[in-house]
C-alpha cells in the first residue's frame, strides 16, 4: 500500500468491507505500529510518535466507530481536541494564572467558532451532552474536534455512515469545505456517490493491498476493483455496479 495526498485535496480510499481501509489510519495516526513502510508529513517520519505526538504534528482524524466523550456536552469535547495546542501546562491550570485564564477563554471562544463550520446543527446545542446528539452531529462532532487540533491533515472514516441522504449532501459540501479551508482529507467511505462526486484521487483497497487509483472512473472500471467488489466472474458486468455496492 502507498499513497501520497497533495496539500489541499480530497484523497479517497475504497475497498469491500474488511479490505484494511481502517488498519490503514490505524497506522497512520499512530494507533497500530507498522511492522514495516513510512508514514511522511511533509518530509517528517511519524513511524514510532504516539497518536498525540502525530496530532500535534498535523495529522487528525474521525472513528467508524464514534468515539466522543459522551458524559461531556458539546463544547467540552471541542476543547478536549485543542488541548494540544494549549500552552499552559498543568500547573498553571491547579494554580489559575491569568496565563491560562486567559487561554482558556481563548480556547472557548476559538472551540464556539469552530462549532460554527457546521452551522445551526452544533451551536444550538453546544451544551448538550455529547451521547444526547442525533448520529449525523455526532459524526460533525467529531469532525470539529480533529479540526480543533488545528491539524492540517484530517482522516475520516466513514463520515457519511448513519446519515439520511440529505444530510450525506450537506456533509459532501462540508468536506469540501475543509479542502477550501486548505486542510487535506483522507477520506475511507462506502457511499459511492459521496466518493465519486468530492475526490481528487481514488485509491482502492482489496485483502490489504492497493488494487487500483486514480480517478473515479478510472478505478471503477478498473476489472481487480470489479472483481474485489463483486466477485470471480462477475467483471464482465457493467463498471456501473461499483457505484451502486
Ligand atoms: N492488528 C491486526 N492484526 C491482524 N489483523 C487485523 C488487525 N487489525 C485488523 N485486522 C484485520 O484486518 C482486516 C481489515 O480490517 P479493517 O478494519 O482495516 O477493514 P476495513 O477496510 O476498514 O473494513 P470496513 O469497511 O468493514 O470498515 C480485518 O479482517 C481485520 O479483522
Ligand atoms: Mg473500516
Amino acid at each position: 500500500m502507498d499513497l501520497e495526498a497533495s496539500a489541499g485535496t480530497i484523497v479517497s480510499i475504497i475497498g469491500p468491507n474488511g479490505s484494511g481501509k481502517t488498519t490503514f489510519f490505524n497506522c497512520i495516526s499512530g494507533l497500530y505500529r507498522p511492522t514495516a513502510g513510512r508514514v511522511l508529513l511533509e518530509g517528517a517520519d511519524m513511524v514510532g510518535l504516539r497518536p498525540d505526538q502525530i496530532v500535534a504534528a498535523g495529522i487528525a482524524r474521525t472513528f467508524q466507530t464514534i468515539r466522543l466523550f459522551p458524559e461531556m456536552t458539546v463544547v467540552e469535547n471541542v476543547l478536549v481536541g485543542m488541548h494540544t495546542k494549549t500552552k499552559e501546562g498543568w500547573l498553571g491550570a491547579a494554580l489559575r494564572t491569568a496565563t491560562f485564564n486567559a487561554e482558556e477563554k481563548r480556547a472557548a471562544e476559538r472551540a464556539i467558532e469552530l462549532l460554527g463550520f457546521f452551522g445551526e446543527n452544533l451551536l444550538p446545542r453546544q451544551h448538550d451532552l455529547a451521547r444526547n446528539l442525533s448520529y449525523a452531529n455526532q459524526r460533525r462532532l467529531e469532525i470539529v474536534r480533529a479540526m480543533a487540533t488545528g491539524a492540517a491533515v484530517l482522516l475520516l472514516d466513514e463520515p457519511a455512515a448513519g446519515m439520511n441522504p440529505k444530510e450525506t449532501s450537506e456533509l459532501m459540501a462540508d468536506i469540501v469545505r475543509l479542502k477550501e479551508l486548505g486542510r487535506t482529507v483522507l477520506l475511507i467511505e462506502h457511499d459511492m456517490v459521496v466518493i465519486a462526486t468530492i475526490s481528487d484521487h481514488v485509491i482502492a483497497l482489496d485483502h490489504g493491498c492497493k488494487i487500483a487509483e486514480g480517478s473515479f472512473d478510472e478505478v471503477r472500471h478498473n476489472p481487480q476493483v470489479l472483481e474485489a467488489y463483486l466477485g470471480r466472474g462477475a467483471a464482465g458486468t457493467a463498471g456501473d455496479s461499483v457505484v451502486r455496492a
